[in-house]
């Protein structure tokens, strides 16, 4: 079986530790690209350098150029600039677009087969920048952010009932950003819904902390924003994909009308195998649940609206 090829653009906090994480769990060869002149090369180097103590095999590289990454299978997209305190994921908008979009329109030349997976803020217009430069199918362009919106829920209620995070099942639904839609019906530990485990009161301030975790994590950074569960979220896409395990994700993945949203890439349940996006899951959602994804996707729409003028 011939090694798989994963490119990671942006070899700063995010790009950095997923091509780690990549690299320690064997999901194949992988190339660090990135604009700074020689940093990639130093970072790529010193994951290659702890293999022989870790005991991978996973060839990793850095460049400041695509030669390196031709016919990559899977490219992950963390180019761009992060929070600082006091900034939201959409003032990034104007500055990541520009990025995102030169990027890919390199990806599309050297690798025009590949599974692209955005992570540059504002998530769902990232996304939707990649899609419209790089006119991939809908089923190769992902965006990030339900994983681990999805993974800061489950380590809050973790907490909060004392179990194991293994036993905690959470949907994150929405844009990533202060729209997200946790769903707490569809949140479950041990197949019992945390609805039934949780006071009201309670789940709601573990709700709102969910939302607002990635400022909560750049509060305390003060110099920029998590990385360390954002790149876990990212390998687990990754592992699904590569070993077509067709695990089901909440995924910022284009809508044609599903949850009755049109043209916009918002998070919803799909299931990932080595095509990508195999199918968008529609599960069944209450009126108040309705009401608070289509908020989100307006949020969404607005900031594509922005971005659209951009392109
Ligand atoms: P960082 O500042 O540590 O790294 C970004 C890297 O991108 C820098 O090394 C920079 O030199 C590089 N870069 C800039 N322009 C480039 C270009 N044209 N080509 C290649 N590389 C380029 O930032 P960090 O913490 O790694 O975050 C990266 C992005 O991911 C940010 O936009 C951040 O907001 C976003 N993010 C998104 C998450 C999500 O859930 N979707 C979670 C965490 C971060
Ligand atoms: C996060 O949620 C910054 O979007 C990033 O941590």
């Amino acid at each position: 079986m011939s090694r798989k090829k994963i490119t990671v653009i942006g070899a700063g906090n995010v790009g950095a530790t997923t091509a780690q994480r990549l690299a320690e769990k064997e999901m194949g060869d992988v190339v660090l690209v990135d604009v700074i002149q020689d940093m990639p090369q130093g970072k790529a180097l010193d994951i290659l350098e702890s293999a022989p103590i870790y005991g991978y095999d996973s060839r990793v590289y850095g460049t400041n150029g695509y030669e390196e990454t031709r016919d990559s299978d899977i490219v992950v997209i963390t180019s761009g600039v992060a929070r600082k305190p006091g900034m939201s994921r959409d003032d990034l908008l104007k500055t990541n677009a520009g990025i995102v979009k030169g990027v890919v329109e390199n990806i599309k030349k050297t690798s025009p087969n590949a599974i692209l997976i955005i992570v540059s803020n504002p998530l769902d217009a990232m996304t939707y920048v990649a899609y419209k430069t790089s006119l991939f199918p809908k089923h190769r362009v992902i965006g990030m952010a339900g994983v681990l919106d999805a993974a800061r829920f489950r380590t809050f209620i973790a907490m909060e009932l004392k179990v194991s995070v293994e036993n905690i099942h959470a949907f994150v639904l929405g844009g990533h950003g202060d729209t997200m839609v946790p769903l707490t019906r569809y949140t479950t530990v041990a197949g019992v819904s945390v609805e039934e485990l949780i006071p009201k009161a309670r789940l709601e301030s573990i709700v709102k902390r969910t939302r607002d975790g990635g400022a909560e994590i750049v509060n305390l950074l003060k110099t920029g924003s998590a990385f360390y569960a954002p790149s876990a979220a990212v390998a687990e896409m990754v592992e699904s994909i590569i070993k077509d395990k067709k695990k089901i994700l909440p995924c910022a993945a284009l809508c044609e009308g599903e949850y009755n949203i049109k043209g916009l890439f918002v998070g919803v349940p799909v299931k990932l195998g080595e095509n990508g996006i195999e199918q968008i899951f529609e599960i069944k959602l209450n009126a108040e649940e309705s009401a608070a994804l289509k908020k989100s996707a307006e949020a969404v729409k607005t900031l594509c609206e922005q971005v659209g003028k951009l392109l």
